[in-house]
């Protein structure tokens, strides 16, 4: 028997979501045939008790939760990374006058040190010069090549489009998740994790989308620092292995105000018990991509119900802050009907703690994305990618989240 089955209460099953016959167009395949499932209940506590107040999720239950993504899932931060004065940032280039004097650029070096040894990552932020400071940002966790994140802007990539945002009067600050750990299966001893780590890894020891989210807060912790940058109006946005580490990052830091989930997929917002060929599974990730999550979670392959967590419970540890959800049509390998019920099923911890999730359980239409109340949730036509249209989506939320008259400049 699933040891965590008393954790498992009447929760939506997925053929109670309907869909609109006008709506949307369907995501194979027909949900209706999914094997069945049920989903672990995120307000039901380890003690079998029901968080029916704001206070008993913020207090406990969220930390349950935690520490179960933690132990399970993506494994934790060893304590000597996560001590203050772990991390060294410098600026070691300010430029008052890019873009055509409408934007400042400073790059920044992080030295990371442990035991005698170090590992400097960077990071580069760029400022809007016209807009009244402080202004709230977005940080990117690049998992591409540098060139994505061009701070000279010789290359302009979609993927950060720095003059959109800057225009929008938002700062935003990029960086390369392979300058913290290497994105291979064996790349463990020249990464973060080993210099903190004095030794071999704990099976919940963190794992590389952890190390990676890690870095996501060493470098809000610069961002809090400057002067220009409003404070729990920074945003954390990733792509695909990014945007799994977007939400964990969320998930962790209550600094950040807005995580921005772009077809995330297995591992990320979407729901890991909808199994169907296709679709990426546990097993298939973890064969895949062994050092993402941790020694914990392959005990999952081919067993997703024995899961104690499920990724709604992800989204939900985000709230009340906003979460921003998005899928592409042509991306069945992350299961776009599963990010977006992973919304759908956060919904009633947004509303114990006062606002409405998403306030619909039908997906919207292709273009349109859907706002409510500390959620959003959008899916566009075409691949698995992070677009213009994506972002202009993510800063219209963001306008929202953070209180701006839409459009702001
Ligand atoms: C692979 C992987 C996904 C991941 C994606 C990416 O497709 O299976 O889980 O999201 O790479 O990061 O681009």
């Amino acid at each position: 028997m699933n040891p965590f089955a008393r954790l498992v209460p009447a929760v939506m099953a997925p053929a109670m979501i309907t869909i609109a016959s006008a709506g949307p167009r369907f995501y194979a395949p027909d949900p209706t045939n999914l094997p069945a499932y049920r989903l672990p209940d995120p307000l039901k506590a380890a003690d079998g008790s029901a968080v029916t107040a704001a206070d008993g999720w913020m207090k406990s239950r969220r930390a349950e939760v935690l520490e179960l993504f933690r132990s399970q899932v993506f494994g934790r931060v060893p304590p000597a990374a996560a001590a203050p004065g772990a991390v060294r940032a410098e600026v070691v280039e300010l430029n008052a006058a890019v873009l055509d004097g409408t934007a400042t650029l400073k790059r920044v070096r992080f030295t990371a040190a442990h035991g005698g040894k170090s590992l400097v990552f960077t990071a580069s932020l760029l400022l809007p010069n016209h807009a009244p400071k402080p202004v709230p940002a977005f940080l990117l966790i690049c998992n591409r090549g540098a060139t994505n994140i061009d701070p000279t802007r010789a290359v302009r990539s979609d993927f950060w489009p720095a003059e959109e945002i800057l225009g929008r009067g938002y700062a935003t600050a990029a960086y390369q998740v392979g300058e913290i750990d290497p994105d291979t299966k064996d790349g463990y001893a020249d990464g973060v994790r080993a210099l903190f780590d004095g030794g071999a890894q704990a099976p919940d020891a963190w794992a590389t989308l952890s190390a990676w989210a890690w870095g996501a807060s060493r470098i809000l912790d610069f961002l809090e620092t400057d002067p220009g940058i409003a404070k729990g109006k920074v945003a954390v946005i990733g792509h695909s292995r990014g945007g799994k580490t977007a939400l964990w990052a969320a998930a962790q830091d209550e600094r950040f105000g807005l995580a921005c989930v772009n077809n995330s997929g297995c591992g990320g917002a979407n729901i890991l018990r909808r199994r169907f060929e296709g679709r990426e599974s546990v097993a298939r990730i973890n064969k895949n991509f062994p050092h993402w999550f941790n020694a914990n979670f392959k005990k999952y392959d081919n067993r997703e119900d024995d899961l104690p967590v499920d990724h709604h419970m992800l989204i939900a540890l985000v709230a009340p802050r906003w979460v921003h959800v998005a899928s592409a049509e042509g991306d069945l390998w992350a299961d776009p009907r599963g990010e977006f019920l992973g919304c759908v099923h956060a919904a009633p911890v947004y509303e114990l703690l006062g606002g409405t999730g998403l306030g619909s359980a039908e997906m919207p239409a292709i273009g349109a994305p859907l706002r409510g109340d500390g959620m959003a949730y959008h899916i566009r036509e075409g691949k698995h990618n992070l677009t213009l249209e994506d972002w202009r989506a993510y800063l219209d939320t963001a306008d929202k989240a953070f209180g701006r008259a839409p459009g702001t400049r």
